[in-house]
């Protein structure tokens, strides 16, 4: 009978192991369900697939993914990235087939229709990236007549899409635009302030242009199906730890590092 009891107890200690590492850390049981996230990981820093495989749930790493999993820590959770389109984002909350969009993702009018928004954990601008010897494009008045790279959906394209006489290149991810910028097919690239900054730091003969009259600054929040106040209030409380904590800030701090390796 004693020996009985104390393989049933090895046994499921095994189990609970076994659960613990099918997730992305935090797990403490194998009772526990999964939060899942809806992201883009094509968003340095804020997600993108770790260049050594190696990121912080499974290959994805960055701002967002940590982030995530302190929602999913505190909701007794287990994080699992669901990598898709960034405008596929949304309507895969709306359906419910993801619990959480976090993506970088701005909070504008028009997705507020949509899903609700936590309160915000970033604020940032759009970036005009050029090359480094351009001295024409200062703003957005200068890129009239030019050819500009947007990413389909982001903010970005939404409102350059508002200003007339500039042509408008749509990608699917950034880095492309960034690639055709640096082989002079376009003549800028529009992505946010941070991204931007990331291209920038790797590619050194590009530079940012800013235009604080034109561009206003967005934040970022987390997305949930709408009317789930009550995990609105847990996302909401999580987001306020992490900031009051000064988190962020050292979440934000080790993802740069670990991107400079
Ligand atoms: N902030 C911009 C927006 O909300 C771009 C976000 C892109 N995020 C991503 N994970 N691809 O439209």
């Amino acid at each position: 009978m004693k020996k009985f009891f104390k393989s049933a107890v090895a046994l499921s200690l095994a189990l609970v192991m076994v659960f613990a590492f099918a997730g992305c850390g935090n797990t403490e049981s194998e009772t526990e369900t999964k939060l899942i996230m809806a992201t883009n990981a094509e968003f340095t820093p804020f997600e993108f697939v770790a260049a050594n495989g190696k990121g912080i749930c499974g290959e994805f790493d960055g701002i967002d993914i940590a982030i995530a999993n302190e929602i999913a820590k505190d909701l007794g959770q287990t994080l699992e990235v669901s990598n898709m389109d960034f405008n596929s984002i949304i309507p895969a909350v709306e359906a419910g087939k993801a619990d959480i969009g976090i993506a970088g993702m701005t909070v504008t009018a028009d997705r507020l229709e949509n899903v609700d928004f936590s309160e915000p954990y970033w604020v940032a601008v759009q970036t005009i990236i050029v090359k480094g010897d351009n001295t024409d494009i200062i703003n957005v008045e200068t890129l009239k007549g030019k050819k500009v790279g947007v990413v389909t959906g982001y903010t970005g394209d939404l409102a350059l899409s508002e200003v007339e006489g500039i042509e408008l290149a749509r990608y699917q991810k950034g880095i492309d635009a960034v690639q055709d910028l640096k082989n002079s097919k376009i003549d800028a690239a529009i992505i946010d302030s941070p991204t931007a900054a990331s291209f920038i730091a790797k590619n050194p003969e590009l530079k940012g242009v800013t235009d604080d009259s034109f561009f206003e600054t967005e934040e970022y929040a987390v997305a949930i199906k709408k009317g789930n106040s009550e995990l609105l209030g847990k996302i909401n409380a999580t987001i306020k730890r992490l900031k009051e904590s000064g988190e962020i800030s050292k979440i934000a701090e080790e993802v740069d590092n670990r991107l400079a390796q």
